[in-house]
C-alpha cells in the first residue's frame, strides 16, 4: 500500500482518471442547490444528477472531483474511530459513456497498481439480483478475466450492493464495490465482505445507475447508463497508512495535538477524553466548512442553520468536559483554515466570518447556559418537600432546549443533596430521537412539507420573481441558478452580468406585488416534459424524456416544479427584496420576504 498524505491522494486520484480522459471538475456547495429533499450534499454524485438523469454537462461525459459532503445522519456516532460528519469524497463518473467495462478495469487499476493494495488480499462484491434487477455477472465475468479468483467475488442482495438514491427519489443502481481482506480469522462459515466482523474493510464502490427512483418508490430505467465511482478521502488515508483511525491522519492530527496541548490530556490514553477530542474535531471542521461554505449559513433553529448549532454547541461542551474554554473551536478552525485553504480557497476567504460567527455563537450558548441555571434552580425550588430524585423529564429538558449536558445536570443535583433519575432521562431521550426521526421522515417524504404554509408562500413568490427578474431585465437567458427558502426569507441566484439598478428592482417588486394584488388561483395541471416546454413553461429540464412532470401558473409564472405552493397570490403579502448582491462570477443573488 502507498502511503500518502491527503493532499497526494486527492492528486494521485484526479491525475489518474485525467489520465482515463476525465475532466476534473470543482466542488459543489454543500448546501444542495436543487434538491428540496436533503438539507446537506451527501455525496459526490448529488450535485450531478441532472447530468446523471441526461443533461448534458459543459465539461463533457467523463468527470472526476474531490466533493465535500456532510452526513449528520448519525451525529450521536461520532467519537469512534472511523465516523465523521464531513469527508471528502474522491468521485469519478461516467454519463452515459463508459460502462462496467472500463469501469471495473479502472479501479482495479487504480487499487492494484496505483495505489498498490495486495491482490491476495483484494475481494469484490457484486449484486446477485432480485425481482427488480437481474444479477449482475457481467460486472463479476468482467472481475474474473481481471484476474480475480472465483471465491473472492462474493454476490451480495440489495442491502449491501445497491446504491441510492441520495435523496428521496433520483439515480441509483447496483454496484460493485471493493474490499481488503485485514487477514482476521472469518467470523462464520460464510463469512464475506457482506459481515460487519471487521475481516473485511470497504475501499472502493462503482454505481451502475441506470435507474431513476420516482416519487412512488419504482424503478424506472434511465436513458443513460452512467457510472458513479466513488471512495472516502479520510478512510482510504487511513487504510493505506494503517492507522487505527481516521483521527490520526494529517487531516485531523494537528487539531488532536492542539487539544492535547489546550488540556494537558493525551489522545489514546483515557477514553472519555479521546472520545471528547474526537468529537471537538469533527464538528469544528463541519461547522468550519459550513461557515465557509459559497452557499454559506449561520446557526439557527431551523433546517441546515440548526443541524449548524448543534454541531457547534455539542462541540463546545465537549470542550468544557475537557476542562477547556469553548474558545478552543476558534483556534481550531483557523487551523483547518490553513489546513485546507490550497484545496478550497474559498475557505480562506471566508476566515473572517468563519471565526465571528462562532464567536457569537459561543456568546449566545453562554447566556443560554445562564438561563438554564436559572431554570435548574427554579425547578429545585417547585420539587415537592422530600423528594430527593431530580426528574430525567426535567433533565432532558434542560439537555434539550439549553444544551445541558446531562454529566452536569447530574453534578449539580448531586451537589445540592439530589440523585438523577438517569432512566427516566434515556427514556425521555429515546422518545424524543423516536418523534425527531419522524420529522426527519416527513421532512424526506415532503420536501419542503414541513417548513409550513410561509414557506410554500416564499416558494410561490420565487416563481413570480423569476418571471418577473425576465420581464424587468428583458432578458429571456436570465435564469436560476439556485434557490434557498427558509420560513423567514426566500434566496434567489441567477445569471445576470451587472448588478440591478435601484429602478429595476423597484420595478421587480411593483411587478410581482401586482400579481399578488390579482389574488389568482395557483393552478397546478401535470404534463409531459414536451409540453410543459411547449408551453412556455421554464424550470431545470432535468426531467427525463417523456416523463411527466407538475407545471404551476401563478399569475404571469408557468414553472415546471415540485411545490409545494400557496393556494391563492393573494395569501403573499407584500413582497420586499432586502439584497441584492452577487453570488459568483456572472451570478446575483436576491434576497426577499413577503410582510
Ligand atoms: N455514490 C457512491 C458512494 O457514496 C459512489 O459510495
Amino acid at each position: 500500500m502507498k502511503k500518502l498524505n491527503s493532499e497526494q491522494l486527492r492528486n494521485l486520484y484526479l491525475d489518474f482518471y485525467r489520465s482515463k480522459a476525465h475532466a476534473a471538475i470543482e466542488s459543489a456547495s454543500l448546501i444542495p442547490e436543487n434538491d428540496p429533499t436533503v438539507l446537506f450534499t451527501t455525496a459526490g454524485m448529488h450535485p450531478l444528477v441532472p447530468y446523471l438523469l441526461g443533461e448534458k454537462h459543459p465539461a463533457g461525459k467523463r468527470l472526476t472531483d474531490v466533493q465535500v459532503c456532510v452526513r449528520t445522519g448519525d451525529i450521536e456516532s461520532v467519537g469512534d474511530e472511523s465516523h465523521c460528519t464531513f469527508f471528502e469524497m474522491l468521485g469519478s463518473w461516467s454519463l452515459g459513456d463508459y460502462f462496467k467495462h472500463e469501469a471495473i478495469e479502472w479501479s482495479y487499476e487504480l487499487l492494484l497498481n496505483r495505489l498498490e493494495f495486495d491482490k491476495d488480499r483484494f475481494a469484490v462484491t457484486v449484486f446477485a439480483g432480485d425481482g427488480e434487477c437481474c444479477r449482475d455477472e457481467e460486472s463479476a465475468k468482467r472481475w474474473e478475466e481481471l484476474g480475480i479468483p472465483k471465491d473472492r467475488i462474493f454476490y451480495c442482495g440489495r442491502k449491501h450492493n445497491w446504491w441510492g438514491p441520495a435523496g428521496m427519489t433520483g439515480p441509483c443502481g447496483p454496484d460493485t464495490e471493493m474490499f481488503i481482506d485485514t487477514g482476521k480469522p472469518k467470523c462464520c462459515e460464510d463469512c464475506s465482505p457482506a459481515c460487519d466482523c471487521g475481516k473485511y474493510m470497504e475501499i472502493g464502490n462503482d454505481v451502475f445507475m441506470q435507474y431513476f427512483k420516482n416519487s412512488d418508490g419504482k424503478l424506472e430505467p434511465l436513458q443513460n447508463k452512467n457510472v458513479d465511482q466513488g471512495m472516502g478521502l479520510e478512510r482510504m488515508l487511513c487504510i493505506l497508512n494503517g492507522y487505527k483511525s481516521v483521527y490520526e491522519t494529517d487531516l485531523f492530527s494537528f487539531a488532536i495535538c492542539k487539544l492535547e496541548e489546550l488540556s494537558g490530556g493525551k489522545y489514546g490514553e483515557d477514553e472519555a477524553a479521546t472520545k471528547a477530542m474526537r468529537i471537538i474535531s469533527d464538528h469544528t471542521r463541519t461547522a468550519t466548512f459550513l461557515l465557509g461554505d459559497r452557499n454559506a449559513i449561520s446557526p439557527s433553529n431551523v433546517d441546515q442553520g440548526y443541524v449548524l448549532r448543534r454541531l457547534i454547541r455539542r462541540a463546545m461542551r465537549y470542550c468544557r468536559s475537557l476542562g477547556i474554554d469553548d474558545g478552543a473551536l476558534v483556534e481550531l478552525a483557523r487551523l483547518y483554515v490553513e489546513k485546507y485553504k490550497d484545496a478550497y480557497p474559498y475557505i480562506k476567504e471566508n476566515e473572517e466570518r468563519i471565526v465571528s460567527e462562532l464567536i457569537a455563537e459561543k456568546d449566545k450558548f453562554a447566556k443560554t447556559i445562564e438561563q438554564g441555571l436559572k431554570e435548574f434552580d427554579k425547578v429545585l425550588s417547585h420539587l415537592p418537600q422530600g423528594m430527593s430524585v431530580f426528574p430525567g423529564k426535567t433533565a432532558f429538558r434542560l439537555y434539550d432546549t439549553f444544551g445541558f449536558p446531562i454529566e452536569m445536570t447530574k453534578e449539580l443535583a448531586e451537589e445540592k443533596g439530589y440523585t438523577l433519575d438517569e432512566e427516566g432521562y434515556k427514556k425521555a431521550f429515546a422518545d424524543h430521537q423516536a418523534l425527531s426521526k419522524a420529522g426527519a421522515e416527513q421532512k424526506f417524504k415532503g420536501g419542503l412539507a414541513d417548513n409550513g404554509v410561509q414557506t410554500a408562500r416564499l416558494h410561490s413568490a420565487t416563481h413570480l420573481l423569476n418571471a418577473a427578474l425576465k420581464k424587468v431585465l428583458n432578458d429571456d437567458t436570465v435564469n436560476q441558478r439556485g434557490s434557498n427558502i427558509t420560513a423567514e426569507r426566500l434566496r434567489f441566484d441567477f445569471n445576470f452580468p451587472r448588478p440591478l439598478t435601484a429602478e429595476e428592482i423597484a420595478e421587480v417588486e411593483k411587478l410581482v406585488n401586482e400579481e399578488i394584488a390579482k389574488d389568482v388561483p395557483v393552478v397546478l395541471e401535470e404534463m409531459s416534459v414536451e409540453q410543459a416546454k411547449a408551453a412556455g413553461a421554464i424550470g431545470v429540464f432535468a426531467s427525463k424524456y417523456g416523463e411527466v412532470v407538475k407545471v404551476y401558473t401563478i399569475g404571469f409564472s408557468k414553472e415546471m416544479c415540485g411545490g409545494p405552493h400557496a393556494a391563492r397570490t393573494g395569501e403573499l403579502g407584500k413582497f420586499r427584496i432586502v439584497k441584492e448582491q452577487s453570488s459568483s462570477a456572472g451570478v446575483r443573488r436576491i434576497k426577499a420576504v413577503l410582510e
